[in-house]
């Protein structure tokens, strides 16, 4: 183990069966040895500084149906909801005043969001506010979409490959959807000059430690400006809903190994998790993740964006949010920063 962590430490690839033993191998001796190294990497490059984007759901109406996912369209007891652009630019209105300089716009596939409404949005609110940076998670579109919302203004897209194996990927979605358009997406973003995001979750269903090292040997290639994991959380009402969580430690061990793979990159803490794991976000940044993403939706939205159970941050108005996680690192000895926040290539 010790002569694979050094090897990553220096070279920053691994063999796909290094990977996967490296996982398979897990133990609280490497994680530290990990962390320890992840965290020097992250501060040669970033410091102590945290990124910092606000979260704003736009839409829980899907018309996909992934099989993990609670707000999949089969699902009969989500309430749905869509904010409108009014609602949307106020949001963003919103988080600039409390300091954020990048604003995620995520929500479900929803078809309301043509190329025209979106691109409008999008476009108020780099007018608005032009020192800040938009980023897009809205799902597979097509390359003339990304290439008008890109014209628009967007900078950033983030969307997550799921599983780098085509098998895996097919027992986590139905037919009608396929890892090759996925890829063929994550693809046409980057040639589009998004700063292109992808990422996966830790312990889905079905998922091998074969699977992860696939992932990370996808991250090692692809190199994306953010990776986005987190563990996979049960939702009651989806065909998932007895399989179990992932875990926050491998989901922590990942993060410093990615952190290793590819040291510019940004890597959040996620919400979910810090949703298995009371301090999740906090191991996470310790591990050599170095972004956070408050939630800035309208709170009476809140509670129906359910992507998997028991999801933290429903209750709390923006501000709250910002505060929690600026104490929650300051804690920790990291600075919340606000400034845009772009990837940082050497
Ligand atoms: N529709 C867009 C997309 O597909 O990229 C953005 C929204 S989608 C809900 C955002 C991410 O949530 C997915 O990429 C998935 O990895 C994650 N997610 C969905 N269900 C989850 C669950 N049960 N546990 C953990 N993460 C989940
Ligand atoms: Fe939302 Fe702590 S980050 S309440």
């Amino acid at each position: 183990m010790k002569t694979l962590i050094e090897k990553l430490a220096s070279s920053h690839s691994l063999e796909l069966q290094e990977y996967e033993f490296l996982i398979k191998n897990y133990n609280d001796e490497a994680a530290k040895s990990l962390r320890k190294l992840a965290d020097k990497t992250r501060r040669e490059i970033y410091g102590n500084k945290i990124f910092v984007r606000g979260l704003i759901e736009i839409s829980n109406i899907c018309r996909n149906d992934c099989f993990y996912c609670g707000i999949r369209k089969s699902n009969k007891n989500c309430q749905r909801y869509r904010l409108t652009p009014e609602e949307i630019i106020s949001c963003s209105d919103e988080g600039y005043e409390l300091g954020f300089r990048t604003f995620v716009l995520q929500g479900g596939e929803d078809n309301f969001f043509t190329d025209e409404i979106l691109g409008d949005i999008i476009r108020e609110i780099k007018s608005r506010h032009s020192d800040c940076a938009v980023t897009l998670s809205m799902g597979e579109r097509s390359c003339e979409s990304y290439k008008f919302l890109r014209d628009c203004g967007a900078d950033r897209y983030l969307l997550r490959h799921e599983t780098a194996d085509k098998e895996h990927y097919s027992k986590l979605h139905p037919s009608s959807m396929s890892y090759e358009n996925r890829i063929e997406c994550l693809k046409n973003l980057r040639e589009l000059g998004y700063q292109t995001g992808c990422g996966f979750m830790v312990g889905s269903p079905y998922q091998t430690e074969k699977n992860l090292a696939q992932d990370l040997k996808f991250i090692e290639t692809f190199k994306p400006d953010m990776c986005g994991i987190g563990p996979f959380i049960p939702h009651k009402d989806t065909p998932f809903k007895d399989f179990r969580a992932g875990t926050a430690e491998l989901t922590c061990y990942l993060l410093s190994i990615i952190r290793l793979i590819y040291p510019p990159v940004l890597l959040p803490a996620t919400t979910a998790l810090g949703t298995i794991h009371p301090t999740g976000r906090e191991l996470g940044i310790l591990s050599g993740a170095n972004v956070v993403m408050p939630n800035l939706s309208p709170v009476n939205v809140r509670k129906k964006y359910e992507l998997y159970d028991n999801k933290i941050c429903t209750g709390e108005e923006s501000a709250q949010c910002r505060d929690c996680l600026n104490n929650r690192m300051k804690k920790i000895g990291y600075e919340v920063v606000t400034s845009r926040g772009d990837i940082k290539k050497q």
